[in-house]
Formats: structure tokens, C-alpha cells, sequence
């Protein structure tokens, strides 16, 4: 990122000695090389941690790098009859693909999971995902007796083998009472019991958990075989991403298979990066701040500093500041700002897609916030501070895509991107895309935002679980 004097609408501020505190307050933000240098050293000095065979050198790290147990993508042999089904946040879907030729026919159907389930047992929440899974198939045909399903869980989760993993903690808008140490296809199978297998029109045989980050990629390698990496952007933030097994030291210790090949899909879990001090060096205050007032203090630090729970809120306390300093608002002061999380990343999305500094869209934000009458240098600093923190957060989660990028080490590679963030903003793509080029120019790289790519990929890792299990 350019030196903050150096940007257009800061040189455009009305006179020098704002000019040079408004630099004061914001420079912390920029995300300058060296510091996009340090972050690459450290995730990688991370990874090794994470790879380990010394289980000491493993916990001083926040990244779990699981195996997922994923060694193949596809190769257009696959076909049949596929469910998955995905859990990741305030809604639930289920979905039916039908494989043909390597073609995927899709079909999902949505579930709202009411307030009370979200906080109270896991054996509730999962009796209601087990209730609206028999609903969606009493309402399907199937040419087989059997139907094979993959279930998309987004928690963090340590995967023991394809289909066994245990939950580590519950995190966005789920704090069941319990389930931590349980194994969430275990939760399902029994509220599948519960109900009675009888019950339902067709068997399930649940073959598969991974998740939204694994499954988007799947749902990209089927529509582009270049897609390696699999990026959720929304909410929380995660990938996924086909490494090479011989990159694994802790490989041996943990799994052993006769599968022929030499690449394994690696869930990397790095919304935690961080929580063990590794990124202080490029917190600002604002990051501390947030930090402190957010549900998981010390927890979740990496997604914290760019994902979409979290970017409105950052871009609220460089506001604060700037209000505090009387270099913003100090006209007509906006009450409605100091309300904590009252800035969304919506409202940022919103602002970032203003093309010129009066527009309907800005003057709602202000009215919204209370400012009835802001100067020229209010408008310029808002867009300013909205652009400065999503800047910084495209090129946060770009430096990831580059340490993986440096892994996969192919001269092209898709990286297959879902949730609202990536989707709505209308400057991370591109913000990433020329990072990426920059960074890691041996690799022809392509963004693609995959939709839904999650319940799909429950599916889908159904399909190549069967097609590796026809194999002598
Ligand atoms: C979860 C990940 C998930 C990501 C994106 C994070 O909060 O820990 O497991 O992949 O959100 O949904």
C-alpha cells in the first residue's frame, strides 16, 4: 500500500495540519511490503509448527492444518446419486447432485434454524437437521436403495480419518451447551437413529465430513480442474487447498493409506492464526480494540483483521479516532458512532461502491449516523477510512493465497471463492487478484467466485469417496 500522504484524497484534506494528523492516526493501517514480507515468514514458520511431528511444537501454534483425508479431485468418471448436507452458520441446506459424465445436476433446498436451537443441546440441534433431511427426501426419488453423503460442517474440527472428526470449539452463530470433544457425524447418525432409520424413504450412509472450505474447492475443481484452493470470504474467513503429501511431516504419525496419490487436501483453519502472538507486529489499535469488545477475546485473531463480521467494526474505531482528534465530523457530531458494531461491513460494501463523493448512498450512511450536514473533508475521510481498511483486508487474506500458492508451486491455479464479502464487495477481487500477481508471478492466477460451493461439496466429496472405493 502507498504512503498515506502520497493518496489522493488525503492530499485533497483542506488544510496541512489535518493533513498531518490524520496521516498520525491512520498510517498504522497500511500494509506496507515489509510487513507483508514479515506475515509471509510467519505464516510459513507457522505452517512447520503445524506440521510437526513433535506434538510440543504443534501446540505453539494456532493453525490446525488438518488432513481432510480428500486425496483426489475428479477426473469425469464420476456418476450417480450424491447428498450433502451443510451446517455452517444461521441456515442449513441440503442438497442432491446427480453425477453424470463428470456434470453435476444440483438441487438444494434451505432450512432456517430457529434462535433457540443455535444455544441450546447439540442433540436438538441435530434432531431438527435429521427432521428436514427426511422431509427433503421424502419429497425426492432415488434409483438406489442407498444414497452416499458428505456432510459440510464449518466448525473447527480435528478430522481423524474421512469421516470421524471431534469439534474443537463452536464458533459464529452457534454455542450449543455442549458437542465440544463429540464427533459431529456421530451427533447426526444418532439423531438419525432417534428418529428411526425406518422412517426414512431412503438409507443415508454418511461417508463424509468436511468443510465449507473443502467442499468450495471440490465444487471449483468440478467446474475448472486449474482449482486447487478452496477461500471462504464471508462471515469467518478459512481455506483449503491441495498440498503435496511429501510437505506434510506429521503425515506419517497421523495417516497412513494405500491411496496412489501424492496429494492430500489440507483444511487449514488459519482464522486462528495469531491468537499466539505471531501477527502483534501488524495489529493497529483499532485490531486490539476490536479484539477486546468481540465474543472470543485472544481468539480467532487472523479473520478478525479483514473477514466480514469484523470490517465495519474496524473501520468504526478509525472513525472514533479520528472524531476523538476533531479531524472528522467535529461539525456536527455523530452520535450513533460510538454504538459499538453499529458500523456493518454492508455499510463498507455500500460506501466502497460510491463512484463520486455525493452520492444518495453516502448521504443515507450519514443521515443514518446522525451527520445532517458533513463538510468536504468528513466525506473525504469516511471513503478514505473505508478504502485504507479493505484494502488492508484484501491484501491480508492475499498474502495467505500467496504461502499457498508458493505450496501448490503449478504454473495456474484456480482459487474458488464463496461467502457475502468477496461476493459484494466490489473491490476485493480485484484488490487480491493484483496482489497476488504481484507477489507470486510464476502462477497465472484466477479468482472465481463459486457460490454455494459448500453443500454442493458435500456431495461431491461423496462421489469421489465412491469412485476411491471401486478402486482394487
Ligand atoms: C470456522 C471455519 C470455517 C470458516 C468459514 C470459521 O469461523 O472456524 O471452520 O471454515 O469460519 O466459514
Amino acid at each position: 500500500m502507498e504512503l498515506l500522504e502520497n493518496r489522493k484524497r488525503i492530499k485533497a484534506l483542506s488544510n496541512d495540519d489535518k493533513r498531518e494528523k490524520v496521516v498520525k492516526a491512520l498510517s498504522q493501517i497500511v500494509f506496507d511490503d515489509a510487513k507483508i514480507l514479515r506475515m509471509i515468514q510467519t505464516f510459513e514458520e507457522q505452517i512447520q509448527l503445524a506440521n510437526s511431528t513433535d506434538e510440543n511444537k504443534r501446540s505453539q501454534t494456532d493453525l490446525f492444518w488438518e488432513n481432510t483425508f480428500v486425496r483426489g479431485l475428479f477426473d469425469g468418471t464420476e456418476c450417480g446419486t450424491y447428498l450433502g448436507m451443510d451446517l455452517g452458520g444461521t441456515n442449513f441446506r441440503v442438497v442432491r447432485v446427480d453425477m453424470k459424465d463428470g456434470k453435476a445436476n444440483t438441487q438444494t433446498k434451505y432450512y432456517n434454524l430457529e434462535k433457540k436451537l443455535l444455544v441450546g443441546s447439540s442433540s436438538e440441534l441435530f434432531d431438527y437437521i435429521a427432521v428436514s433431511l427426511r422431509s427433503f427426501l421424502s419429497e425426492e426419488t432415488f434409483p438406489y436403495q442407498e444414497v452416499p453423503l458428505g456432510f459440510t460442517f464449518s466448525f473447527p474440527s480435528r478430522q481423524i480419518s474421512l469421516k470421524r472428526s471431534t469439534i474443537s470449539t463452536w464458533t459464529k452463530s452457534i454455542k450449543c451447551t455442549d458437542g465440544v470433544g463429540l464427533d459431529s457425524v456421530s451427533l447426526l447418525e444418532e439423531a438419525i437413529d432417534r428418529l428411526g432409520r425406518d422412517t426414512f424413504p431412503v438409507r443415508v450412509n454418511v461417508v463424509a465430513r468436511i468443510s465449507d472450505t473443502t467442499g468450495t474447492l471440490l465444487a471449483g475443481n468440478l467446474l475448472d480442474h486449474e482449482c486447487k484452493i478452496g477461500l471462504i470470504l464471508g462471515t469467518g474467513s478459512n481455506a483449503a487447498f491441495v498440498e503435496y503429501i511429501r510437505n506434510i511431516e506429521k503425515w506419517d504419525t497421523c495417516y497412513k493409506d494405500n491411496d496412489p496419490s501424492d496429494k492430500v487436501v489440507i483444511n487449514c483453519e488459519f482464522g486462528a492464526l495469531g491468537d499466539n502472538g505471531c501477527l502483534d507486529f501488524m495489529k493497529t489499535e483499532f485490531d486490539r480494540e476490536l479484539d477486546r469488545h468481540s465474543n472470543h477475546p485472544g481468539s480467532y485473531t487472523f479473520e478478525k483483521h479483514y473477514s466480514g463480521h469484523y470490517l465495519g467494526e474496524l473501520v468504526r474505531l478509525a472513525l472514533v479516532r479520528l472524531a476523538a482528534d476533531g479531524l472528522v465530523f467535529a461539525e456536527t457530531p455523530c452520535d450513533k458512532l460510538s454504538e459499538r458494531w453499529a458500523l456493518t461491513t454492508s455499510h463498507v460494501t455500500d460506501i466502497e461502491r460510491v463512484t463520486d463523493g455525493d452520492s444518495p448512498t453516502l448521504q443515507a450512511f450519514l443521515e443514518e449516523f446522525g451527520v445532517s450536514s458533513p463538510s468536504e473533508d468528513d466525506i473525504l475521510l469516511v471513503r478514505e477510512v473505508c478504502e485504507l481498511m479493505s484494502t488492508r483486508g484484501a491484501y491480508i487474506v492475499a498474502t495467505a493465497m500467496v504461502v499457498l500458492l508458493n505450496h501448490i508451486d503449478l504454473p495456474e491455479v484456480t482459487i474458488a471463492v464463496d461467502g457475502s464479502l468477496y461476493e459484494h464487495h466490489p473491490k476485493y477481487h480485484n484488490n487480491m487478484a493484483s496482489f497476488i500477481a504481484k507477489w507470486r508471478p510464476q502462477t497465472k492466477t484466477t479468482l472465481r467466485l463459486v457460490k454455494d460451493g459448500s453443500g454442493q461439496g458435500g456431495a461431491l466429496v461423496a462421489a469421489i469417496e465412491a469412485k476411491s472405493a471401486k478402486r482394487p
